[in-house]
């Protein structure tokens, strides 16, 4: 009898050994996720944009069609179908910004950076593929399903509301054996503006845009709203706003 109740005692002190270890392995999983968390949300990153203090804009509405707005709340329209034109190494773009793109290459050329349009238009497939990619490379660094999906939602547009499927946005990087990232990064924001292209994830707009700073992200305006944008360091969902007032 006194064996059978000690049996039981035993049995219930191991059941309590293995909650209290499962406890602690929770919480230290939980710990680490919000480790990861944190870090990624503490990455420093250098504001590049002006304050945008400056409200004034001075549109003629000539470039009213390139200022298409898509992000997580407004999706591109399902009658959307761009124009291509096909660049050399394979990447396509809007044919409306393939001239003020090439030019804005051999000018970069020119002056020594040496630049290359990592991405340019994406299909759907192609989107849907950059998404489940990122959520993949997150859950690889040891997050959970729920967390690398939110991870990757801050730098992966959903399929249906990216740029890239407008074909009016490019991936700048540089070349590599020429130039470095750093330097086409610095070029485009200083530059990029001339050409009709706008940096479209600013580092002081990430509550704004939804995404994460993005150097080499890069979206066609036309000249005359790049310059305005530009000046001004509104992002381009508060230019839209007000340019509709
Ligand atoms: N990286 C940007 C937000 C995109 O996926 O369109
Ligand atoms: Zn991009």
């Amino acid at each position: 009898m006194g064996q059978k109740i000690n049996r039981e005692r035993n049995s219930r002190k191991r059941k309590n050994r293995v909650s209290v270890i499962y406890a602690v392995m929770l919480a230290v999983f939980a710990v680490f996720e919000i480790i990861i968390i944190k870090d990624h949300f503490n990455n420093d990153h250098e504001s590049i944009a002006a304050d945008s203090t400056v409200k004034e804009y001075k549109i003629s509405g000539e470039e009213d069609d390139l200022l298409i707005l898509v992000n997580a709340d407004n999706p591109i329209p399902e009658d959307h179908i761009p124009e291509l034109t096909e660049l050399s190494n394979g990447q396509s773009v809007d044919s409306r910004i393939y001239p003020d793109l090439q030019k804005m290459f051999d000018d970069m050329r020119e002056q020594g950076i040496y630049p290359v349009v990592g991405e340019g238009y994406r299909t759907a497939e192609a989107q849907q593929k950059a998404m489940d990619d990122k959520i993949e490379a997150f859950m690889h660094d040891g997050c959970s399903k729920k967390i690398a999906e939110r991870l990757a939602a801050e730098q992966v547009a959903a399929v249906g509301t990216s740029e890239h499927q407008l074909g009016l946005a490019v991936d700048i990087n540089a070349d590599k054996t020429k130039s470095d990232n750093e330097e086409v990064y610095a070029w485009l924001a200083e530059n990029a503006y001339k050409y009709g292209f706008i940096l479209r994830y600013p580092a002081n707009k990430v509550k704004i845009t939804g995404y994460d700073y993005e150097p080499w992200h890069y979206r066609y305006v036309g000249k005359e709203n790049a310059e305005n944008i530009f000046s001004s360091g509104v992002c381009l969902e508060e230019y839209v706003e007000n340019y509709e007032e």
